[in-house]
């Protein structure tokens, strides 16, 4: 690590490049380097990350290596996984790598080894599990279990949502429902159609105080109560969280509460017992796969040269593009359906870690942060929101992921296959490459349309090209390639929080809003006067009370 003075000076030369890369743009890069995608790409198996699409020059990429070591990224990346406490706003250590580590890794925090605790955890984890999915664990009235419902929300929710639907080929265990929203619809839906008798309720919360998760918690067991009586309850619940004393304050007994450490954050937990819904629907086995997948990436991050880092070259693009080259915002596309949620989580996982304004040293930063990420499942995306990303006024990254192969494999399928791989592909090469004026007046021209009316049609049909774009591909979803890629953008961000100069594991921001919900609550009902609040909310508080029933 080198002083701020050489820092600015590297930061100032990265933006020039930035500026005179944007200026350039992509076409010329491939049409001056006829092997681009072989110096672009970089592959760890079958995982592959090419960055060819970008406007980054291998100047560009040296450069950015280099910055890279003055801020000391890799330095900070060994601290992390040296269970030093870097969330120093929470005075915690980032160890959610040891949830899926085996104990041979080693891994402690302050000389406290934790491999020990991880495994029995897991073990108890898959105790009930299996015991859930074999039936020899049932409901009060002896039934099976047949339906599990998470509640839980945020990390306690995306987390296991997410790899329910992207593992669904691998589901054998009861159906898997999440409950995440304080809007009762979500509860209300849910429960339409599910038997209190053969549905257990996960009730998953790291602090086991969040209000949405305890307000649809109780809802549940009011559920259950009514139908089966209070005694059934114990049979019906199980919890997931690090307040061990508040969760036997609700009446879930030590043998069905799984435990986790103030060492994981909530948006990195899913690794954890917060897992448990996934653990259930494809069984344990599985789940060890989707924790060595993960493991397999956090080995990768930790022992592959800089050059060939996947983690460190992805966060470095991100970077890329959101400082040197000022884009706001980034599109994750995935073209694999079962990663419908990937957006969302990613949403979390990026926003809450990076979607900062003070730095380490307590002062505001300098430069831009996290970007706005979004995103929806090709080709889906494709008849929505494409059009923008090709013709409109901001150019947004995008992020495409896919996988060679489907699970489907019958003849039609494969067509289906096909068809979406070639969509993907078309996507990222439409969008680099553009369609100039003079082209589109000619295929006007060559569709036989008159020559005025080309000419007024042509500049509506010109693509400008030189939008950026990086393909992640893999061979196919399993739960080990599905862990491996959701580690991977984990430690995305983290090298991206290490050159944004920001703390990525606290969420300040998150607590205003929480705060005065809790002082809205009783103005909302009636019980308290909207004086001192601003005209809006005041305005807004007499209109609801003028709607309500
Ligand atoms: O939204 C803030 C947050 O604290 C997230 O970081 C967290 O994932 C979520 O709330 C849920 O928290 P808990 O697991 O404690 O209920």
């Amino acid at each position: 690590m080198t002083d701020q003075s050489s820092n600015d000076a590297s930061l100032d030369q990265l933006k020039a490049r930035g500026e005179a890369a944007a200026a350039k743009g992509i076409r010329s890069l491939f049409a001056a380097d006829a092997d681009r995608f072989r110096h672009f790409s970089f592959r760890h198996d079958d995982l592959l990350l090419d960055v060819s699409k970008t406007a980054l020059s291998a100047d560009d990429l040296s450069a950015l290596h280099a910055y890279a070591e003055t801020v000391g990224v890799l330095e900070r990346r060994d601290a992390m996984f040296s269970g030093a406490r870097i969330n120093t706003t929470e005075n915690r250590a980032v160890l959610h790598v040891a949830l899926r580590a085996r104990p041979e890794d080693g891994f402690a925090v302050e000389g406290q080894a934790v491999g020990a605790e991880v495994e029995a955890v897991l073990a108890a984890m898959a105790r009930f599990a299996g015991g859930v999915r074999d039936g020899s664990i049932r409901g009060a009235t002896g039934e099976r279990i047949t339906d599990i419902v998470n509640i839980g929300i945020g990390g306690s929710d995306l987390g296991p949502v997410m790899a329910a639907i992207a593992l669904s080929p691998y589901h054998d265990g009861p159906r898997a429902h999440f409950v995440s929203n304080i809007d009762g619809a979500h509860m209300a839906d849910t429960l339409q159609g599910l038997d209190p008798a053969t549905t257990l309720f996960i009730v998953a919360s790291k602090t086991f105080t969040t209000i949405e998760t305890m307000t649809n918690a109780q809802t549940a067991r009011a559920w259950v109560s009514a139908k089966l009586g209070e005694a059934a309850v114990g049979a019906h619940f199980c919890a997931v969280s690090t307040a061990l004393d508040k969760v036997g304050a609700f009446g879930i007994g030590e043998d069905r509460t799984f435990g986790f450490w103030d060492w994981v954050g909530g948006r990195y937990s899913v690794w954890s017992a917060i897992g448990l819904p996934l653990m259930i629907a494809i069984g344990p086995e599985r789940f060890r796969e989707f924790l060595a997948g993960a493991r397999d990436m956090d080995r990768h991050f930790r022992e592959a040269p800089a050059a060939q880092n996947l983690p460190l070259i992805l966060g470095l693009v991100g970077w890329w593009h959101r400082v040197p080259q000022k884009h706001r915002t980034r599109a994750v596309i995935p073209y694999d359906q079962r990663l419908a949620r990937l957006p969302a989580y990613l949403q979390q996982l990026d926003m809450e870690s990076n979607g900062k304004h003070v730095g380490l040293d307590g002062r505001r930063v300098e430069t831009a942060t996290g970007p706005v990420v979004w995103g929806e499942p090709g080709t889906n995306g494709q008849h929505a929101f494409f059009q923008l990303l090709h013709q409109g006024t901001d150019i947004i990254p995008v992020e495409f992921i896919v996988g060679a192969n489907a699970h489907e494999t019958s003849p039609e399928m494969r067509v289906h296959q096909d068809l979406l791989l070639a969509n993907c592909l078309a996507q990222s090469e439409a969008l680099m490459k553009g369609r100039t004026l003079e082209e589109a007046r000619q295929q006007l021209l060559d569709a036989g349309r008159p020559a005025d009316e080309a000419e007024r049609i042509a500049p509506h049909r010109e693509f400008s090209g030189d939008r950026p774009s990086l393909t992640i591909l893999y061979d196919k979803l399993t739960p080990f390639a599905f862990g491996r890629l959701v580690a991977l953008y984990e430690h995305r961000v983290f090298v991206e929080a290490q050159l944004f100069g920001i703390n990525a594991f606290d969420q300040w921001g998150v607590e205003l809003g929480k705060e005065l919900a809790t002082g809205l609550l009783p103005v909302v009902r009636g019980e308290a006067s909207t004086d001192g609040r601003d005209s809006s909310t005041a305005g807004l508080v007499s209109a609801i009370a003028t709607l309500r029933t």
